[in-house]
């Protein structure tokens, strides 16, 4: 099946190949021996895999570790972040640009904390807090808590569209809906939140807009538009 195999073959890219980022070391907290599920481990990942994915969406990877760093040795966890001033935040924040998503992060963490201190932890209960978008909590949700939903980015369309040689126009409001039904449909739900990074990935760094290294690609044999490209011989990969 070629869902299955997309999957396996993307995941072994990734084990192989991810790049060592700050908020992916975020796991079992030091601790040999355990395996990742419990409750405040994946509380702590939470707020990391937020605050790096807020500050990645305008921002490349490189740029963002610095950032990311410094605002976690000033406010290592939510209930630390709830009780900073908005100032404090747009002064972290300087040189990110789009200062309404500290803003949201730092409300957020009020919001959360007020009510319980409780993490929401799925796409649903997280997109009730103000400024988490399908983007974020699909992101939260799946690398935090393991719920099997998509999250898709620029680098997901382009990939996914590839991969099943979809020309729409990526920036129309159906067409996106179909890419977040699409990669439903393809996320692990064995290793969901693995599954979405490893798509970003991939995207960002092989499967590139203007040169995918398709020669070096992992998932080549199952491409849409690599082989209606190689059958036309004059069509370019690179339109999608
Ligand atoms: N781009 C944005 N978020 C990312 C992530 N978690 N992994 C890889 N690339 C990303």
């Amino acid at each position: 099946n070629e869902t299955l195999e997309i999957r396996a073959s993307l995941l072994e890219w990734y084990d192989l190949n991810q790049r060592d980022l700050p908020w992916r070391r975020i796991s079992s907290g030091g601790v040999e021996g355990k395996d990742g599920n419990d409750e405040e481990e994946s509380e702590r990942r939470a707020y990391a895999v937020w605050v790096s994915e807020v500050m990645l969406q305008q921002t490349r990877v490189q740029a963002v570790i610095g950032y990311f760093n410094r605002w976690m040795q000033k406010w290592p966890t939510l209930g630390h972040l709830a009780r900073a001033s908005l100032e404090e935040v747009n002064e972290m924040w300087a040189g990110l640009g789009y200062y309404r998503r500290a803003r949201y992060l730092l409300e957020g963490a009020k919001k959360i904390v007020e009510g319980g201190d409780i993490f929401p932890k799925t796409v649903a209960a997280l997109r009730k807090v103000p400024g988490i978008g399908d983007y974020t909590a699909g992101a939260i949700a799946s690398i935090a808590f393991k719920e099997a939903v998509p999250v898709v980015d620029g680098n997901v369309v382009r990939v996914v569209a590839r991969l099943k040689a979809i020309s729409a126009n990526p920036k129309h409001s159906v067409t996106i809906k179909n890419f977040w039904k699409l990669s439903g449909q393809l996320v692990d739900p064995s290793r969901p939140g693995d599954f979405n990074q490893a798509l970003m990935e991939f995207g960002a760094t092989v499967c590139t807009q203007l040169s995918p290294s398709c020669s070096v690609c992992p998932v080549s044999a199952h491409c849409s538009a690599l082989s209606l490209a190689t059958k036309q011989r004059s069509a370019q990969v690179t339109d999608y």
